[in-house]
């Protein structure tokens, strides 16, 4: 892509992100550069990625064609009004936090600045996020094209509405800490049944990311994966039982629905 990037805040994910561009860049490392907080910061990341980093975010985004704000939903609207002197009417501005409207932003910078709500998860830093994009009516079809690229450098990306942005927080931006759940269950089952820690967690995780792979790759629907691996009388339709005794889908279930919920109030 040949657009100037400047990565506000080099966090998580403003980390992954810069490491997401650098490494899918075919241009000059030039045409990225971060700022961060602390000068000790810029310096780890100007040498980890060897981009120019800065501690003044005017500085870092001046001449940018694409911004992308990185850092904590409550920093937003100080950084916002710290760059607005220094954007174009053609800068697309890409901001990745929780609960920041495009009606809040638009407010900021005004309706007609391009604006982009994108909303990765924490697989952005192995490069395996899943990332929901929103534009506002500003953006042009290559503001959008390069939102995509750029968020299809940490994963993969999915365009939405912003209503149905909450509904993508629930199912893939909250949701890594239920699979985090499920594994360190899993591996306690292991454990209690004379497995170490060690080799529990190794074959919880793997088979949570066999399956992953196995279900995309095997492009079946999930309900037939399940029938298929539950021989009769095996133990895998005992623990089909069992689970859907204790309500294991309608758990699941609730707790994004929960995750739904308190996006919809934070974004009030
Ligand atoms: N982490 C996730 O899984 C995830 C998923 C989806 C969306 N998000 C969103 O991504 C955003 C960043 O999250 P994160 O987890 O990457 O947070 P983080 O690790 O705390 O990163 C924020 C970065 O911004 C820097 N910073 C603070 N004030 C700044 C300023 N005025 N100007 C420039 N940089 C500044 C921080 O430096 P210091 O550390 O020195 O303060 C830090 O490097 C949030 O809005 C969050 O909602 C995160």
């Amino acid at each position: 892509m040949d657009k100037k990037i400047a990565v506000i805040g080099t966090g998580n994910m403003g980390k992954a992100i810069i490491q997401g561009l650098v490494s899918h860049s075919n241009d000059s490392l030039n045409s990225i550069t971060a700022s961060t907080r602390t000068d000790q910061e810029a310096q780890n990341i100007q040498e980890e990625f060897g981009i120019n980093v800065f501690t003044n975010n005017q500085l870092a985004a001046k001449n940018s064609d694409i911004i992308i704000l990185a850092v904590k939903p409550y920093l937003l609207e100080e950084v916002i009004t710290e760059i607005i002197p220094i954007i174009s009417q053609h800068t697309l501005i890409i901001s990745i936090a929780a609960g920041f409207t495009i009606g809040q932003a638009e407010e900021l910078l005004g309706g007609n600045q391009p604006f982009i709500r994108a909303m990765p998860n924490l697989a952005a830093q192995v490069g395996e996020s899943m990332t929901g994009i929103v534009e506002n009516s500003s953006c042009s079809d290559t503001d959008i094209n390069d939102a995509i690229i750029i968020f299809n450098a940490i994963g993969r990306t999915e365009m939405v509405t912003e209503d149905l942005l909450h509904a993508v927080i629930g199912v893939s931006g909250s949701s890594p800490t239920l699979v985090f759940m499920l594994i360190q269950a899993m591996a306690d089952s292991g454990v209690a049944n004379g497995l170490t820690r060690e080799q529990s967690l190794k074959l919880a995780t793997q088979m949570v990311k066999g399956c992953a792979t196995y279900l995309e790759q095997s492009d079946t629907h999930p309900e037939k994966l399940k029938d298929n691996v539950c021989t009769p009388g095996g133990t895998s339709i005992q623990m089909v039982l069992e689970a859907e005794k204790q309500n294991y889908r309608h758990t699941i279930q609730s707790a994004i629905q929960a995750g739904i919920d308190k996006s919809k109030e934070l974004s009030k």
